[in-house]
């Protein structure tokens, strides 16, 4: 199995990273992080990829005057490592147009909600849970899916539910649904990497040649 180089973007404590990082580590993914992104020069991320010789780099939408030319950027620092896959674990920024082009279907996203609910602009960390608190639900859970131009609405790879009928606040609700993500992050990109998918709508076919896992893919 060839190992893919993938570029992980994270803008805050970064567990989902360290959890990739250790599972590409023991053998469970495919895969080689040639790249660490962050639009947060005080991200936990950052501090664990430089001590763990990961490179790294800030990129801040702020500094560009349009979107397209933050995303050139990235694309700059991407290719300069030959990523080929990008995983965004607790990523705050909105990926660029031209970067959803490049990577077309494979950029995946992680969000601690069962999508379509909670989810969309402005509907990340805490609030997602505090959404999901006050709405009375006694399930939440987590949805991977693949990065299109809209926020939270890719094609859905996997879902995991979590009963939150014991959930006191929502900080309860994001302790047992991180627990969850920590397993389903490794597992969708691994399966992502290992098979091939195609993009039907939006829904992922698994399985069916379309996505596979090899440089250059438009
Ligand atoms: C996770 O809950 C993830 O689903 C969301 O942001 C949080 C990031 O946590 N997108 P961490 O930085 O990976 O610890």
């Amino acid at each position: 199995m060839s190992v893919t180089k993938i570029a992980v973007f994270a803008s805050g404590r970064g567990s989902n990273f360290q959890v990739v990082y250790q599972r590409i580590k023991d053998g469970y993914i495919p895969a080689e992080i040639a790249l660490l992104i962050s639009d947060n020069p005080h991200a936990g991320a950052l501090a664990f990829a430089a001590a763990h010789d990961i490179p790294c780099t800030v990129i801040r939408p702020k500094d560009f005057a349009t979107p397209e030319m933050f995303g050139e950027e990235l694309l700059h620092a991407l290719l300069a490592q030959q990523i080929e896959f990008i995983v965004l674990a607790g990523y705050l920024k909105k990926i660029p147009g031209n970067v959803v082009q490049h990577y077309a279907n494979r950029i995946v996203n992680i969000h601690p909600a069962l999508l379509p609910a909670f989810g969309g602009r402005g509907m990340y960390g805490i609030r997602v849970h505090e959404a999901v608190f006050l709405s009375g639900a006694k399930i939440s859970g987590l949805t991977v899916h693949l990065v299109n131009d809209e926020y939270d609405a890719g094609p859905i790879v996997l879902q995991k539910a979590v009963a939150i009928d014991d959930c006191n606040s929502p900080a309860d609700i994001a302790r047992k649904v991180l627990e969850v993500e920590h397993q389903a992050l490794p597992e969708a990109i691994k399966l992502l990497l290992e098979k091939s998918y195609a993009v039907e709508g939006n829904r992922v076919i698994l399985g069916k040649r379309s996505y596979e896992n090899q440089t250059g893919i438009d």
